[in-house]
């Protein structure tokens, strides 16, 4: 089978960008979950572990099953979680890919998560299908998803929307979609799910919350950094284009009329 191209690569700095990711939007990523009455739950493309920790943080009666594809991602996830004393026997990573009909695990899941997974994967309604196998009858299936064409910044940046939109158009060239959270809704009403509630989550940070503001700004500089590789070597960007993205950001963390905007999306749906 063909290797997946994933946008962000597995750098030792992306997996560390991913635990720091988790807990950076954990308040809003979390705001709208609740585990609090799910025993064994599947997380799906749990990559380095970094919700899967934040989880077992958050409700002490959770089981996890992290079913990830890339063996990298699940070796730092080990190392990450038995630095957790909380954790201790409470997690178990597979390597496998969320398309597999044979996955080596149980069919009963009362819950099953995806946290920024589905947007990188070429044919998410199959991993839809595939997974609702796993989770039992009237159990939840939950996804948190990009929607990235609701990124606005105020004063306009015009070269950080220009790579932003290549960032776009680079995702879908690798049969990924930055935007599935627009759609995410339907995806699961045609994979049959029951009880759809899709929430988009507004984040909206000005002078009035500068604290979260400048978090914000500074972690999606990260964001877009770690696409940066990938995308010069595909050809989508030169790098000059970067250094002056990068220039406009940094005009954007010292200028306290500044505004960020953005919006992704939750959605939770029952099992038939
Ligand atoms: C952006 S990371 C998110 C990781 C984690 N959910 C988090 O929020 O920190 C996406 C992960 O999904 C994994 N992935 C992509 N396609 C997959 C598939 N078909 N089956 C299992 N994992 C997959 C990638 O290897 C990557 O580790």
């Amino acid at each position: 089978m063909a290797k997946i191209k994933y946008i962000h690569g597995y750098t030792e700095e992306e997996q560390n960008r991913l635990i720091e990711q988790g807990s950076i939007l954990s308040d809003f990523v979390f705001d709208r979950l609740d585990f609090s009455a799910t025993q064994r739950l599947l997380e799906v493309g749990s990559g380095v572990g970094a919700q899967t920790a934040l989880l077992l943080q958050k409700y002490p009666q959770l089981y996890i099953t992290g079913i990830e594809i890339e063996a990298l991602q699940i070796q730092k996830a080990e190392t990450f979680l038995s630095s957790l004393p909380y954790a201790k026997e409470r997690y178990q990573f597979i390597k496998g890919n969320a398309r597999d009909k044979n996955l080596n695990i149980s069919k009963n899941y009362e819950a099953a998560l995806f946290i920024w997974v589905l947007e990188h994967i070429a044919e998410p309604m199959a991993v839809l299908n595939n997974i609702q196998n796993f989770v039992i009858q009237g159990g939840k299936i939950f996804a948190v998803e990009v929607f990235h064409s609701s990124l606005h910044l105020y004063p306009h940046c015009p070269t950080i929307m220009e790579f932003w939109q290549k960032g776009i158009e680079y995702q879908a060239s690798i049969r990924g979609d930055a935007n599935i959270g627009q759609r995410i809704g339907n995806l699961f009403y045609d994979a049959g799910l029951k009880n759809i509630q899709v929430s988009p989550y507004p984040m909206q940070f000005g002078k009035y919350d500068r604290k979260r503001r400048e978090k914000m700004l500074k972690y999606w500089h990260g964001l877009m950094k770690s696409a940066v590789p990938n995308m010069i070597k595909a050809g989508y960007i030169k790098k000059e284009l970067w250094l002056e993205a990068e220039k406009e950001i940094l005009h954007l963390q010292q200028n306290d009329n500044s505004v960020f905007y953005y919006s992704f999306v939750t959605i939770e749906a029952i099992v038939p």
